[in-house]
């Protein structure tokens, strides 16, 4: 069974056997997180979307102390490197056998730096794949018409996490968009109320996803989701 934690904006914790990975860790500054970076004992890898703060957050000081594997762009992952982080390196199309499971990287609309402006490549989404699960985290990104080509070549998904938030990523009736072009089993709003810029009703989501016949599903921070 895999289960997926949410602990708010992007982060997302998915758990299958023994195995623990986080995805964009942003909990410091987060009013909304559930969980402090010292909470992580035993993690096997952060997979870090890209570089702005809400995503690569806490990365290094969670990665520097249960010596978690950060995946990420070549750019992310030589940063964190730098700063002693065992780290792994992609790219965009890449994808990579893990002892845990399966990461690919597929493109994301956006921009990536750090936080003094550092270049850090290309943003990214990825799909994990986990005890046979395949989870798409879209990251931060407009809508694009190749989703309908990641729904396709990694089909069926059992899970995608959209963002939902507008003004730096998709908005709602996008996002909607989104889920019909990746034919996710489940789709689940993200990316949204953390600041005043991202203030959505991840509810209205929901709805307009199912006046289409999708499946969507709000997770609150803190709130679990088993995929059997
Ligand atoms: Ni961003
Ligand atoms: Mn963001």
């Amino acid at each position: 069974m895999v289960t997926l934690r949410y602990h708010g904006h992007s982060c997302w914790q998915i758990d299958e056997g023994d195995y623990q990975v986080l995805i964009d860790p942003f909990l410091t500054g987060n009013d909304l997180a559930t969980v402090s970076p010292d909470s992580f004992d035993k993690l096997d890898a952060i997979i870090i979307t890209h570089g702005h703060g809400d995503h690569i957050g806490d990365t290094e000081v969670i990665a520097r102390k249960t010596g978690a594997t950060c995946i990420s762009v070549f750019e992310v992952a030589n940063y964190l490197t730098a700063r002693n982080c065992t780290s792994h390196a992609m790219h965009v199309g890449g994808s990579k056998d893990f002892d845990f499971g399966r990461v690919k990287l597929t493109i994301a609309h956006h921009g990536s730096s750090g936080p003094n402006g550092e270049y850090l490549g290309s943003p990214v989404g990825v799909v994990l794949t986990m005890g046979g699960k395949k989870i798409y985290h879209a990251g931060d990104t407009g809508l694009f018409m190749d989703m309908k080509l990641i729904g396709e070549i990694n089909a069926p998904l059992d899970v995608a996490l959209l963002p939902i938030g507008d003004n730096f990523t998709m908005g709602i009736d996008d996002a909607v968009k989104a889920a019909e072009l990746l034919e996710a089993w489940n789709n689940i709003p993200m990316h949204y109320d953390t600041f005043p810029q991202i203030q959505a009703d991840p509810n209205e989501f929901v709805v307009k996803a199912s006046a289409k016949g999708i499946k969507a599903e709000v997770i609150s921070p803190g709130q679990l989701l088993k995929i059997c």
